[in-house]
């Protein structure tokens, strides 16, 4: 059986003692829920010890939002994969679409990041999705099918099985315009035809594909609801414990 999964992308948000506070908020009320789903916490790097430990003895898992694509040596300013796992990071974000667009990042270049972090056993949360233009002009399917099949499609179905799936149109991120039920519906099936095609349908039904874009508290019980929606990537409603528990519910 697949696992619903909720995980909230902090982003470069908050001062250390607002992002303790929020992780100590969300841990306590995490006690007092019956959770249908796992909840991941993917805080900016100079706060991933604070989140790692108290991850040990709470309800949720520690992710990251980013990860080297070298393995060690003079790279000044990154962090690879053998440090979140010596960390006990569970989950890293990759393929985020502010890291396409703000650094450059290539579908290639994400590939050599998910295959790093497999080895060191943290799993990829791999963000696809495409821009407001690819939408409009009907070339959705074909954007998504292409960053599926070169960042992913050279796994094999063991390595694959660790991967989560995170589609994010990126028209939605951040500007209150969230997909509808029916086009987030419409991109996971069809994420998982292309699984399926691949891998075999064993192995495309166990992979989680989270929705990711404007999900909050008021929308997240109708996507998620849909058969190929298997939780979310919360950007701006992670922020607030009472809103990210919320969707958390919504499962
Ligand atoms: P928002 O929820 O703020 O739209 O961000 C989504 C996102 O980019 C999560 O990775």
């Amino acid at each position: 059986m697949r696992r619903n999964i909720v995980a909230g992308n902090w982003k470069m948000n908050l001062s250390f003692e607002l992002a303790d506070d929020l992780v100590n908020d969300i841990a306590e009320k995490l006690d007092s829920v019956e959770l249908n789903a796992d909840v991941v916490i993917c805080p900016p790097f100079p706060y991933l010890e604070l989140t790692s430990d108290l991850a040990q003895e709470s309800n949720f898992f520690a992710g990251a939002q980013n990860v080297a694509s070298f393995d060690n040596g003079a790279y000044t300013g990154e962090v690879s994969s053998k440090m979140l796992a010596s960390m006990n990071v569970d989950y890293c974000i990759v393929g985020h679409s502010e890291r396409r667009k703000y650094f450059n990042e290539t579908n290639q270049e994400i590939a050599t990041k998910i295959t790093k972090l497999l080895k060191d056993d943290i799993k990829p949360i791999f963000c696809l999705g495409e821009v407001l233009e690819e939408r409009e002009s009907g070339k959705h399917f074909d954007v998504v099918q292409k960053q599926l099949e070169e960042s992913l499609f050279n796994l094999t179905s063991q390595e694959i099985l660790n991967v989560v799936i995170a589609y994010e149109p990126v028209w939605a991120i951040g500007t209150g315009k969230t997909a509808t039920s029916l086009q987030a519906q419409e991109m996971h099936a069809f994420i998982r035809s292309l699984l399926d095609k691949k891998y075999g349908n064993e192995v495309a039904e166990e992979i989680s594909i989270l929705y990711g874009g404007s999900c909050n508290a008021k929308n997240a019980k109708e996507l998620f609801a849909n058969k190929d929606v298997d939780g979310g990537l919360i950007g701006g409603a992670s922020l607030k414990a009472e809103d990210f528990l919320a969707i958390i519910k919504s499962f």
